[in-house]
């Protein structure tokens, strides 16, 4: 089993603060299973992380997981929101050869400035990138028509574990059901940050 979507990097965004913490969800996902996961650092405003970075922090943890026999490979990419101060890098970071994961604004949309996401989802695709969308259940802001655009311009979505089970609240998990019956869906993803989210998926996961 593969995570595409986590924050487990130490010190690079407000998911893991430390060494300590990285190596404690590093076994919460061996525990559960997973083999891979995509550390997928933010890159915003408030965590203005660049390929560089990600891939210094995923050396340096993937050493300390070896020395300590944790079957864990990881990966470096990015969580890239589409706002006009972080997007778009020079040096694009993907998984899997090819894929990106781009995120929106969670509350304010107007904050994408004059970034046109079903744009950036053709140009990225132009660009020989398969651009994945993270968590689309969270955007309240968007219209059915918002999604019918993103997924027509050829965005996979990423589904949040937990998003389903009440994790990020009713409204949130009313728009899951509403994507997964439209069959949206292309992945599903931890989006770990924390002890609070493993607690919580311990009673979703086998
Ligand atoms: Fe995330």
């Amino acid at each position: 089993m593969i995570d595409c979507h986590c924050h487990i990097l130490p010190g690079l965004d407000d998911g893991a603060a430390d060494l300590v913490e990285s190596l404690d969800l590093c076994r919460w996902f061996v525990s559960h299973g997973y083999t891979e996961v995509v550390c997928t650092s933010h890159r915003t405003r408030l965590y203005p992380n660049t390929a560089e970075t990600v891939e210094q922090a995923v050396a340096a943890l993937q050493l300390e997981l070896d020395q300590r026999g944790i079957a864990l490979r990881l990966h470096p990419s990015l969580e890239y929101r589409l706002i006009p101060e972080t997007w778009r890098p020079e040096r694009l970071l993907p998984w899997q050869d090819d894929h990106l994961l781009i995120e929106l604004p969670l509350r304010k949309p107007e904050k994408m400035g004059g970034i046109v996401p079903e744009n950036e989802i053709r140009q990225l695709l132009a660009d020989g990138y398969q651009p994945v969308l993270a968590h689309p259940e969270r955007y309240l802001w968007a219209s059915p028509d918002d999604y019918a655009r993103w997924h027509d311009a050829g965005a996979c979505f990423q589904r949040n574990l937990g998003a389903l089970e009440g994790f990020y609240g009713d409204p949130a998990m009313e728009r899951t059901k509403w994507l997964l019956e439209k069959g949206w869906y292309t992945f599903l993803g931890t989006d770990l940050h924390n002890r609070h989210y493993a607690e919580f998926f311990d009673g979703i996961l086998p």
